[in-house]
C-alpha cells in the first residue's frame, strides 16, 4: 500500500493509475534540502510559541537534520512508495521519533508548504544561475582585455558596415550578460517573501509567528495575503522569462560564434574538446555545442510558454495544476545552467584568427563612411562626398582593389580634393580609434569601459 497523509475519509483505495498520475515523488525529491530546510523552521517556530512542546520541537529538528544526513549520504533512498517529498519525509520522521513527528504539521498545510519550498528551491537556482553568469562575464572580459585593438568588420544586415574590434563585439554581449544578472537581481528581491504560516489557503487559527519563520529562512519578510501565497507562481514566470532572455542572448552568440567557425569566414577556430566530427566525411569538424545551445533555447521558451498557459485559468487559491509549475522549471533551469557553463568553455578555449579578421575589415570598404567624413572636413558637403566614394567603392568591386589599395592618381581621377593623407585617415586603425565617443570602439573609450567592468565584477 501507498503511505498517505489523507487516508482518513476514503473507504476505497486509490486507483493505482490515478495514484501515479497524481503523484510528483518522481520530480519534487529535488527540493528535499528546501523541504527539509522549512520543516526545520516550522518546528523551531511551533516551539517558541509554545504550540507544540519545546521537546516536541527539539526532537523534530533533531529528527529532520538526521534524514537530511541520511539522504546525503546515501544511506536513505527517496522511493515512489510516497506520493510527494513533504509525505517522504514525515513518514520517515515519524518512524524515527514516533509521536512528536506527529506534531510537525500543526498549523501547515502542503500549500503552503510545497509554496515555501519551490520559493527556496528557485532562490537557490537563482544564486546559481546568477554565479554562472559572472564566470562567463569574466571569460567575456579576458578576452576584451586582449583584444582592444583586434579590427573586425562590423556588420548591419550581415553585410560589412564598419571596423569595430573583438573587444568591442564582446562587449556588446557583457552588456546584454550584465542587464540578465541585475534581472535576476530584481526578481530575487521582489520573490523574498515567505509564504509559510498561509495554511491551505486562509491561514490558521493557532498563534504561528510568521516573521520568525521568515526571518528563520532568511526572507525580507511574510506574504501578506494567504490565498495569493499559496497559489502565487509569479516569480516562477519571471525567473524563467529571464532564463529566455538569457538562452536568447546565448543563442544569438552561438549562431555569430557558427558563422565565424564556417569555411567560409573562419574568424575562429573552436578547440578540437568544444567541437565533433562526422561519422561519414572526414574533414568535418562541427560546432555542435554551439548549435545545441542555440537548439536548446527552444526548450526554454518552451518552459515559459507552458507555465504561463497552465496559470491563466487558476481560479484562487491552491488548485493541483499548479502542481505542474515543477518539472518544467527543474528542466530550464538545469539546461540554462548547462549551456551558460558550456558556451563558457566554448569561448575560452576557441582561437581568434585575427589576420583574417582584420583582413575583412579592411577589404569590406568597412571605411568607406571615413573616407566620406574625410571630404567633408576638407569642404565636400557630406551628400555629394557619399557619391564620391561610392563611385569609388564600385570601381574597386570592379577592379578587385580595397580603398587603401587606390593609388592617388585613381582617387583623383573620381575626385582632385584627395591628397596623400587619404591613406591615413582611412586606414583600420584610424577608423577605429577615432571613435571615442563613450560606447564606441576607440582604444581609450574602450579602456574607460574595461575599467568599469572590472570594477562591476570585484563588487
Ligand atoms: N505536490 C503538490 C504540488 O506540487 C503539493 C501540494 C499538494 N497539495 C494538495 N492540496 N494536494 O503542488
Amino acid at each position: 500500500d501507498n503511505m498517505k497523509l489523507w487516508g482518513g475519509r476514503f473507504t476505497k483505495e486509490t486507483d493505482k493509475l490515478v495514484y501515479n498520475f497524481n503523484a510528483s515523488i518522481s520530480f519534487d525529491q529535488k527540493f528535499f534540502r528546501q523541504d527539509i530546510q522549512g520543516s526545520i523552521a516550522h518546528a523551531t517556530m511551533l516551539g517558541a510559541q509554545g504550540i507544540i512542546s519545546k521537546d516536541d520541537s527539539e526532537k523534530i529538528v533533531a529528527g529532520l537534520k538526521s534524514i537530511l544526513e541520511d539522504i546525503e549520504s546515501g544511506k536513505l533512498e527517496i522511493t515512489d512508495e510516497y506520493e510527494d517529498i513533504h509525505t517522504f519525509v514525515e513518514a520517515n520522521l515519524i518512524e524515527r521519533i514516533g509521536d512528536a513527528g506527529k506534531r510537525l504539521h500543526t498549523g501547515r498545510s502542503r500549500n503552503d508548504q510545497v509554496a515555501l519550498d519551490m520559493k527556496l528551491y528557485t532562490r537557490d537556482e537563482i544564486g546559481n544561475v546568477d554565479e554562472e553568469l559572472r564566470e562567463l562575464l569574466q571569460v567575456i572580459l579576458r578576452i576584451m582585455k586582449e583584444n582592444v585593438e583586434t579590427y573586425m568588420p562590423g556588420f548591419t544586415h550581415m553585410q560589412k558596415a564598419q571596423p569595430v574590434t573583438v573587444a568591442h563585439h564582446f562587449g556588446a554581449y557583457f552588456e546584454m550578460f550584465k542587464r540578465d544578472r541585475s534581472r535576476l537581481s530584481d526578481i530575487f528581491a521582489r520573490m523574498n517573501y515567505c509564504p509559510l504560516g498561509s495554511g491551505a489557503l486562509a491561514g490558521t487559527t493557532y498563534p504561528l509567528d510568521r516573521e520568525m519563520t521568515a526571518r528563520l529562512l532568511g526572507f525580507t519578510g511574510p506574504t501578506l495575503n494567504s490565498m495569493d501565497s499559496v497559489s502565487d507562481r509569479d516569480y516562477l514566470i519571471e525567473f524563467l522569462d529571464a532564463l529566455s532572455i538569457i538562452m536568447m542572448h546565448l543563442s544569438r552568440f552561438s549562431e555569430e560564434i557558427i558563422i565565424w567557425n564556417s569555411n567560409e569566414y573562419k574568424f575562429v577556430e573552436l578547440d578540437d574538446a568544444y567541437s565533433t566530427g562526422s561519422s561519414i566525411m572526414p574533414q568535418k569538424k562541427n560546432p555542435d555545442i554551439a548549435e545545441l545551445v542555440r537548439g536548446k533555447t527552444g526548450r526554454v521558451y518552451g518552459a515559459l510558454m507552458s507555465l504561463l498557459t497552465t496559470m491563466k485559468g487558476i481560479p484562487l487559491a491552491y488548485d493541483k495544476d499548479i502542481q505542474e509549475d515543477k518539472e518544467l522549471t527543474f528542466d530550464a533551469i538545469d539546461t540554462a545552467k548547462g549551456c551558460i557553463s558550456l558556451f563558457k568553455g566554448m569561448i575560452d578555449t576557441m582561437t581568434l584568427n585575427k589576420d583574417i579578421m582584420e583582413a575583412s575589415a579592411k577589404h569590406g570598404f568597412t571605411n568607406a563612411t571615413d573616407a566620406a567624413d574625410y571630404l567633408v572636413r576638407k569642404g565636400v558637403p557630406f551628400r555629394d562626398a557619399h557619391g564620391i566614394i561610392g563611385q569609388l567603392v564600385l570601381y574597386g568591386i570592379e577592379h578587385h582593389k580595397a580603398l587603401d589599395d587606390f593609388t592617388l592618381d585613381e582617387y583623383k581621377a573620381v575626385c582632385d580634393v584627395f591628397d596623400d593623407d587619404i591613406y591615413d585617415a582611412i586606414s583600420l586603425k584610424t577608423c577605429v580609434e577615432k571613435r571615442l565617443t563613450i560606447g564606441a570602439p576607440g582604444k581609450s573609450a574602450m579602456d574607460a569601459v574595461i575599467a568599469q567592468y572590472e570594477q562591476y565584477l570585484a563588487e
